[in-house]
């Protein structure tokens, strides 16, 4: 609440606005403070907070209150640092809605009670399956609170039986062509699929979120990033059945600390370059994080046959638990059972994986990288992984695997076959397209 203090020198701005638009209610104003004439303004210090419950949401759980929302939305979009607030000890069942920019000025949604989507697959239309709460638009904007943004998705999550839906399941919170955002403190989870989505955004801070799905729920990635820049996500707790952040073709600068990841995929780059597209990522720094209980930890995923570049990855102190392949380079990647070889690959080169320590259950390393576009320039050092499981099963592999994968490797490399498995020296693509990478990225 200390923010509210900041829209104490808006207050006079905000009387004459009340002149020029009349058609503001005051009884969608919780005023708080003492009576609009000279003199007692600045005693007044919630004037813009505009909560649900006053524009005649029924916070039931049941009945749809998303119209509710979208006026409430409007309201606070008009005056200069407007705040929604959704208030706690309620529930609001939302059918998708679209809240759109940009305002007038810095806006807050103020999330302590209970958003919930609708459980019934059913009861979606049809023609919008992409997402449940879309941003769209908004520039400076800030979604904050105790609450809780529920995607019920548990009816998506079972094997689809029939066509009425094709692949495409709702991403629960959507950030669209947004600039200047924050998302802290709340908590989402059992979204249908993607938890929160940035694309075509810039300038995104996500602080001291909780994201959380089971283990077993299909897609449900926890942050998804997609052509999007200047991305900060710090002390948040992600755990889904996908990957806890996922970075797709246009991010660059991305930073990523102090996370704990599990259960889910680990934190990754791609799939990248599917279907033949281009793929440019760069300047992603991953530090200070925990992964626990997850498929795969610090992983890169290229598709045969796409181009472009990855460039100046580094995943640096990072702690991992239980986790199959702690560290992943695949520019194989498929999601069927076989895909075909294809000429071409997205190129990956100046990539640092340092101080990675903790335990794995399959196989310590595993850099899979394609014979035409060799990784360049990769780097380990300070890796130390044993098996989660004490002496070596069947299905362990302990030797570190690194095909067309060259750079430099300084200890200590625990197991020790990582001292010897990149290759020396610059390795050369030998295809025409990767020499362009440098060009389309
Ligand atoms: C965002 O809002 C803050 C006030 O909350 C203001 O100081 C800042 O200039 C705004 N930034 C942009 C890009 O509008
Ligand atoms: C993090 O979010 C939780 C839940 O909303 C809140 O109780 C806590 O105060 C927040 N921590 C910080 C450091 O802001
Ligand atoms: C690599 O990326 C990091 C983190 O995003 C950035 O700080 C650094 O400047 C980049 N280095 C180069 C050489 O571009
Ligand atoms: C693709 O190439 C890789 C490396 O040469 C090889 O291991 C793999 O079996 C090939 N896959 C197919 C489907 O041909
Ligand atoms: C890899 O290590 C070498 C030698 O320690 C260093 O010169 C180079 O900058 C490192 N590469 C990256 C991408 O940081």
């Amino acid at each position: 609440m200390k923010h509210l203090s900041l829209f104490l020198c808006q207050i006079l701005v905000f009387s004459s606005l009340l002149t020029i638009i009349p058609s503001i209610e005051g009884r969608k104003f919780h005023r708080g403070c003492k009576k609009h004439h000279k003199g007692y303004e600045d005693s007044c210090t919630s004037i813009s907070i505009f909560n649900i419950l006053s524009f005649g949401a029924k916070a039931n759980g049941v009945s749809d209150d998303s119209k509710k929302l979208v006026a409430t939305w409007k309201a606070a979009c008009k005056v200069p640092g407007g705040v929604v607030q959704i208030p706690s000890g309620h529930k609001f069942l939302l059918k998708p809605v679209t809240l759109q920019g940009p305002c007038m000025g810095h806006v807050t949604l103020q999330v302590d009670g209970t958003l919930l989507a609708q459980p019934k697959i059913g009861s979606w239309s049809k023609s919008n399956l992409f997402q449940w709460i879309n941003f769209k638009w908004v520039h400076n904007f800030t979604i904050q609170g105790s609450g809780t943004i529920d995607g019920q998705g548990y009816n998506w999550w079972k094997p689809m039986k029939s066509k009425y839906i094709s692949d495409i399941k709702p991403t629960a919170l959507r950030f669209y062509a947004s600039e200047d955002v924050t998302v802290r403190d709340i908590t989402i989870r059992n979204s249908p699929q993607v938890h929160l989505k940035f694309d075509n955004s810039r300038g995104v801070k996500v602080d001291n979120i909780t994201i959380s799905s089971p283990g077993n729920s299909p897609n449900t990635d926890g942050i998804h990033l997609q052509n999007t820049r200047d991305v900060e996500i710090l002390h948040s707790n992600i755990g889904s059945g996908d990957d806890c952040v996922s970075i797709q073709t246009g991010c660059s600068n991305v930073h990523i600390h102090h996370i704990n990841c599990g259960p889910g995929h680990g934190i990754s780059l791609g799939g990248l370059g599917k279907d033949k597209s281009i793929a440019c990522v760069s300047d992603i720094l991953v530090e200070n994080s925990n992964i626990q209980n997850t498929l795969y930890g610090a992983r890169i995923k290229t598709w045969q046959g796409g181009i472009g570049l990855v460039k100046n990855v580094t995943f640096s102190n990072i702690q991992v638990a239980n986790v199959n392949f702690p560290i992943v380079i695949n520019q194989f990647y498929c999601d069927k059972s076989l895909c075909q070889n294809q000429t071409g690959s997205v190129a990956i080169k100046e990539v640092n994986f340092e101080r990675i320590t903790g335990t794995f259950s399959t196989q310590p390393i595993h850099l899979a990288c394609s014979d035409d576009v060799p990784c360049t320039g990769i780097n380990l050092s300070d890796i130390q992984l044993k098996p989660s499981r004490g002496p070596l099963e069947g299905s362990q592999n302990q030797e570190a695997l690194c095909s067309n994968s060259y750079g430099n490797s300084k200890g200590p490399l625990i197991p020790s076959s990582m001292n010897y498995c990149l290759k020396k020296g610059g390795g050369v693509s030998v295809h025409k397209f990767s020499r362009s990478s440098n060009e389309l990225c």
